[in-house]
């Protein structure tokens, strides 16, 4: 195992009308930003339960945080967490209206121009507190202390981290999930599931731990999943929404090697081609799978035989069979796998590889071993 140093410092307070505890959560003294997306938390009560939770708080508010949040719209808010002297901010939402206020936090605090906090990883010294009513699970980013912005007139989506970002608390209410769109409970089953996968899918370190909390969140995933498109109970909504939170917290990741490459490529087919997050993952992935089983060969075969009872000897074949379950699930989780399911088709594949470049995406992974031949050759079986 490697080493590490760990400590998650959000608080959950999960549960059924856990919204409610926001009154006692937040002290009086704050001057609270509600910062929301689009507005599914008017139609869904959500919104309202935080105003009752919240009416004795003074409180301003922001809404119109996109999906893949973006530079343009959160310098608008840094704009009015100080002209009005904002100290807490209250993040309701998913991944990106969280992701959104963990930059709006630091860049309110920031000496400079604060896209140099993404673009050039400037150390953000100071941070408003924030929290988080969380609305969908996918991104972990309600318990952890990263974000992902993009700015829309360069085509760049960029993440950052900081401990001051983390958030204080976070309260999930599994509930919350009942509004959401069968697009968005795909995405946050396959964010979740590729979370753990790179952190996982590695080198063995013999993490005995790790490995079997990985192997546990993945086996949730599997079962309740699916269970999430035909009227879930309230348990199978609690299993995914934590399994999602477990996955990318800091826990499993903690004294392992990590690849975050199946992300870097996905972060730029969002970046350029609009797709959801999760939607290029579920492309990437198998196809990264296959590109690195001679790297990986040990830990893929952990994965064929425990995840997916393969018994197989021959390792390729066994590799082979536990992608093409893996990819089976995606799409039992209703969603598409390949880049021309899309639309998108060979012309792509230049464009994805000069994106990554400019980024200096270019030896990515664990053993740093994803050059860019091998991202091309990646985006080229995935199309
Ligand atoms: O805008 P609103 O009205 O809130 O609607 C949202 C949005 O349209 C809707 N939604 C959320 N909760 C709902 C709901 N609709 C009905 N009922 C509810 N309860 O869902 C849509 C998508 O929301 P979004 O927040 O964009 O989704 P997600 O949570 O998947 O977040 C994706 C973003 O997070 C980043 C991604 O790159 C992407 O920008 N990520 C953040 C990470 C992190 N901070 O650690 C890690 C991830 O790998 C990821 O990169
Ligand atoms: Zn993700």
């Amino acid at each position: 195992m490697l080493n590490f140093s760990y400590s998650n410092n959000t608080c959950i307070h999960f549960g059924t009308r856990q919204i409610a505890k926001l009154a006692s959560a937040i002290d009086k003294n704050h001057k609270v930003l509600l910062a929301y997306g689009g507005g599914s938390i008017k139609s869904n009560g959500v919104y309202q339960q935080v105003c009752d939770a919240l009416a004795e708080h003074q409180v301003i508010e922001f809404s119109g945080i996109e999906p893949n949040p973006s530079y343009e719209t959160t310098m608008k808010a840094v704009e009015l967490v100080k002209s009005e002297q904002v100290d807490f901010i209250l993040a309701v939402g998913g991944g990106s209206v969280i992701d959104g206020c963990k930059f709006i936090a630091a860049a309110a605090k920031f000496d400079g121009e604060p896209w140099d906090i993404l673009a050039k990883n400037a150390k953000v010294s100071d941070a408003v507190p924030l929290a988080v009513v969380l609305t969908l699970p996918a991104t972990g980013s309600e318990s952890n202390s990263f974000a992902v912005v993009s700015r829309l007139a360069t085509k760049d989506k960029f993440a950052f981290g900081s401990p001051l970002v983390q958030p204080k608390f976070a309260i999930l209410d599994p509930s919350v999930m009942a509004s959401l769109p069968e697009r968005q409970i795909t995405n946050g089953i396959v964010d979740a599931f590729v979370h753990v996968m790179e952190q996982y899918l590695t080198y063995s370190v013999n993490a005995k731990v790790q490995d079997r909390f990985a192997e546990g969140i993945l086996q949730t995933l599997i079962e309740e999943g699916p269970k999430m498109f035909a009227e879930p109970d309230a348990d199978t909504r609690a299993n995914v929404m934590w399994s999602a939170t477990m996955a990318l917290n800091g826990l499993i990741g903690a004294g392992v090697p990590q690849d975050w490459s199946t992300h870097g490529i996905g972060h730029e087919i969002t970046a350029l081609y609009g797709l959801d997050h999760a939607q290029t993952l579920a492309i990437i992935l198998p196809r990264m799978m296959w590109e690195m089983r001679e790297e990986k060969q040990a830990k893929l075969l952990q994965f064929a035989r425990r995840i997916w009872h393969i018994e197989e000897e021959n390792a390729d074949d066994a590799i082979r069979l536990a992608i093409a379950k893996t990819e089976q699930f995606f799409q039992q989780v209703k969603m598409k796998t390949r880049l021309s399911d899309y639309q998108l088709e060979s012309d792509v594949v230049d464009a994805l590889v000069a994106q990554l470049e400019r980024h200096g995406q270019t030896a990515m992974g664990e053993t740093k071993a994803v050059t860019i031949e091998r991202s091309r050759k990646i985006i080229e079986l995935s199309l």
